[in-house]
C-alpha cells in the first residue's frame, strides 16, 4: 500500500511569516484545594509552513500546551494568537491527532474521512471529489469500505491525518500521533507525513518524546523541561531531508537533545 504522493525532494514547504505567536503562556489546575503550575512562561511563534516539534519527558506538559492550541483548555494567564487574533475555542482552523484511535468505530474508512465535511461542501460531487481526493492522498482507496477494526493502527492513523486535513486546517497539532506504532510503521508514517507536509504545506506542531523523532521531521525543536513545563531550548534542524539517521550530523543533533533532556 502506497500513499498516492511525489517522493520528497529537498526543499521545505514555503515560509511566509509568523502564523501562531504564543506569549507568556501559564497553565495552572487547581486540585482538591492545592494548585499545580504545569506550564509558566512559555514563548515561541510559529512560521507559516513550518514543522515544529516540542520535545519533552513524560508529564512536562506537553499535551496541556497542544490543548491550549486546540483551544480545548483555556491558559490561566499569557496569550495565543493565531494570524494576530486570540485563540479562545476549539475551531476548525486548527486540527489534532492524537496517539490514541479516535476513529467512529461504526464508520468506514471512507464515512470517518468524510465525517468532518458534512455540511461544508458546495454540492454533493464537491464532496465526493474532496473524499475520494483524501482517500487517494494517504493511499487507502482501496480500503474505503473497511471499518477501523478491520485495518492496520498505521492505517487507522492515515484516516485520522485524513479526517482532519480534507478541513484544510491552518495549523495541524499532533500528539504523539505514531507513538502506540511498531518502529518499523512509525518511520514509514514519518515519511509518509513528510510527503503530505511538501504537498500541502500545513503548519505542523508535533508533539514527541523520541528525539529521533524529533530529528527526523523537524524544522525546530523546542525542548522542554519539567516542574514547571517551560522551553529550555529552541534548536533549528539545518539538515536537509530525507534525513539518515546513520549520519553523522544527524547524530550530532540527537546526542545534543539526549544530553538536554537528561539534565
Ligand atoms: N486536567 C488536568 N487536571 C489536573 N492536572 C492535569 C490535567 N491535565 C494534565 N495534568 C497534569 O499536568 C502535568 C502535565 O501533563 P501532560 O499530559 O500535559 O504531560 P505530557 O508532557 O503530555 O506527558 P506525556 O509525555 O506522558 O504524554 C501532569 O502532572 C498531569 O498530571
Ligand atoms: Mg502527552
Amino acid at each position: 500500500m502506497k500513499p498516492n504522493l511525489a517522493p520528497i525532494s529537498k526543499a521545505c514547504p514555503m515560509i511566509r511569516g509568523p502564523i501562531l505567536e504564543i506569549n507568556s503562556l501559564r497553565k495552572v489546575f487547581h486540585i482538591d484545594g492545592s494548585s499545580l503550575t504545569v506550564l509558566d512562561g512559555i514563548d515561541f511563534s510559529v512560521d507559516k509552513g513550518e514543522m515544529i516539534c516540542i520535545l519533552g519527558r513524560s508529564g512536562c506538559g506537553k499535551s496541556t500546551l497542544l490543548k491550549m492550541l486546540a483551544g480545548f483548555l483555556s491558559p490561566s494567564s499569557g496569550e495565543i494568537l493565531l494570524n494576530g487574533k486570540p485563540v479562545a475555542d476549539p475551531g476548525p482552523d486548527r486540527c489534532v491527532v492524537f496517539q490514541e484511535d479516535t476513529l467512529f468505530p461504526w464508520l468506514t474508512v471512507k464515512e470517518n474521512i468524510a465525517f468532518g465535511l458534512k455540511g461544508r461542501a458546495r454540492n454533493k460531487k464537491t464532496f465526493d471529489e474532496e473524499v475520494e481526493r483524501f482517500l487517494s492522498l494517504v493511499g487507502l482507496s482501496e480500503f474505503r469500505n473497511y471499518l477501523p477494526r478491520e485495518i492496520s493502527g498505521g492505517m487507522k492513523q492515515r484516516v485520522a491525518l485524513a479526517r482532519v486535513l480534507i478541513l484544510k486546517p491552518e495549523v495541524l497539532l499532533m500528539d504523539e500521533p505514531f507513538a502506540s506504532l511498531d518502529a518499523q510503521t512509525r518511520d514509514e508514517m514519518q515519511n509518509f507525513l513528510l510527503s503530505l507536509w511538501e504537498n500541502l504545506s500545513h503548519t505542523i506542531i508535533f508533539v514527541t518524546h523520541d528525539v529521533t523523532e524529533a530529528v527526523t521531521l523537524a524544522d525546530r525543536i523546542l525542548v522542554m523541561n519539567k516542574d514547571p513545563g517551560r522551553i529550555r531550548e529552541e534548536i533549528r534542524v539545518d539538515l536537509p531531508r530525507p534525513r539518515k539517521r546513520e549520519k553523522s550530523d544527524f547524530l550530532f543533533f540527537s546526542r545534543k537533545l539526549y544530553e538536554g533532556l537528561r539534565e
